[in-house]
């Protein structure tokens, strides 16, 4: 493949993931016409999307297409139709089998508030300011992957899911957290539930040891119903967090009520090799479907990362954020943070800013 070639798979999904993958491939193209990336995209279907067309929530041609891509930017997953007990596929297996299929065990999940962005947080704006946090979710194992099951017997029905790590896994995404950390405040806030298990116990042994090697990074353990409290009441002590699978997914949608929108929070996958997934925390919001509300900034945000971390173009990535950041600071908003704008709107107006931040 030539080596200069960027080419983006585009993973819509549902909801409202059509808007906002459009929205983020939007900013990928004035950025192309401008700077000369050389990007070449491509769409496919995934999660309901995808089972409607094809029976599969990740059919083959879509796993493929992303495993020749240089990054993969994702809408949202889930849609009502298959969200029952009696369904046999479900849309979230899609984005579940996705990130095992191109291994991306680390989910990095940022968290920054600025002067702007307090009014939005329904916490008082003394706790939220200043704070500037990196959640590090372990992503392909956990109880997200681990056996499960289900019967029936003289007592009624089961169900059983299994958490486990290997420390492998562990070791892993403890060090790139603490290698993040280095970058950052040199701060790691490891959070488990150690006192009741086992997997959590293991989780502990296995980052204190991986901290041997990252002496310089100051390491504290913490419980995590502790660290639900502690992120809506002082955020402000945290640098970067590592955590398990379900964790770090309730986490982080805890700490988007101190950013004020689950609509303003981007992630990025990462896994050893290329390509990394890109998308938004949030979900595909059905309610808001088709309506042009979706927020755009968590999939625009999204993208500032894979400028940043896989198109080798942190200049643009910081120039995106910028415009990002004026947007929100003239009030050019989505109904989720009280603005009248649609997301079409919001998008002119972050092209606009570029446009002037990139002058
Ligand atoms: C997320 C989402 C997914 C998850 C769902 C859609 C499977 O909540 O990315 O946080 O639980 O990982
Ligand atoms: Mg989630």
């Amino acid at each position: 493949m030539d080596s200069s070639r960027k080419h983006i798979v585009l993973l819509p999904g549902d909801g409202i993931g059509p808007e906002i993958v459009q929205a983020g491939w939007q900013v990928l193209q004035w950025l192309d016409a401008r700077f000369e990336f050389g990007l070449s995209s491509e769409t496919h279907a995934v999660g309901g999307a995808a089972i409607a067309e094809t029976g599969s929530p990740l059919p083959a041609s879509t796993l493929e297409a992303c495993k020749g891509a240089t990054a993969v930017l994702l809408g949202a997953v889930g849609d009502p139709r298959y969200d029952n007990p009696q369904a046999e596929v479900r849309p979230e297996q899609g984005l579940l089998t996705l990130r095992q299929e191109l291994q991306l065990f680390a989910n990095i999940r940022p968290v920054k508030t600025s002067e702007g962005s307090l009014r939005w947080s329904p916490l008082k704006p003394e706790r939220v300011e200043g704070v500037d946090l990196l959640i590090v979710r372990e992503l392909t194992g956990g109880i997200y992957f681990g056996d499960r099951a289900r019967g029936s017997d003289e007592s009624g029905r089961w169900a059983q899911d299994t958490m486990r790590y290997s420390e492998g896994e562990i070791q892993r995404v403890a060090r790139l957290a603490f290698s993040l950390a280095r970058s950052r405040r040199k701060k790691l806030t490891s959070v488990d539930k150690a006192n009741v298990l086992h997997s959590s116990r293991l989780w502990r042994e296995v980052v204190t040891e991986v901290h041997k090697d990252f002496a310089d990074i100051t390491l504290e353990h913490q419980l995590v119903d502790s660290c639900a409290m502690r992120l809506i009441d002082d955020a402000q002590s945290m640098d970067v967090i590592v955590t398990s699978n379900m964790f770090g997914d309730i986490l982080s949608d805890e700490s988007a009520a101190i950013a004020g929108s689950l609509g303003l929070l981007p992630s990025a996958s990462w896994g050893s090799a290329a390509p990394a997934l890109y998308e938004p925390i949030h979900g595909s919001a059905p309610a808001l479907a088709g309506k042009g509300l979706a927020n755009p900034m968590a999939t625009i945000s999204s993208v500032s990362l894979m400028l940043r971390h896989s198109l080798n173009a942190a200049e643009q990535a910081s120039a995106l954020d910028r415009a990002v950041a004026l947007t929100l600071d003239a009030g050019v908003c989505t109904p989720d943070l009280g603005g009248h704008s649609s997301t079409q709107e919001v998008v002119q107006v972050v092209l606009q800013q570029l446009e002037e931040v990139c002058a």
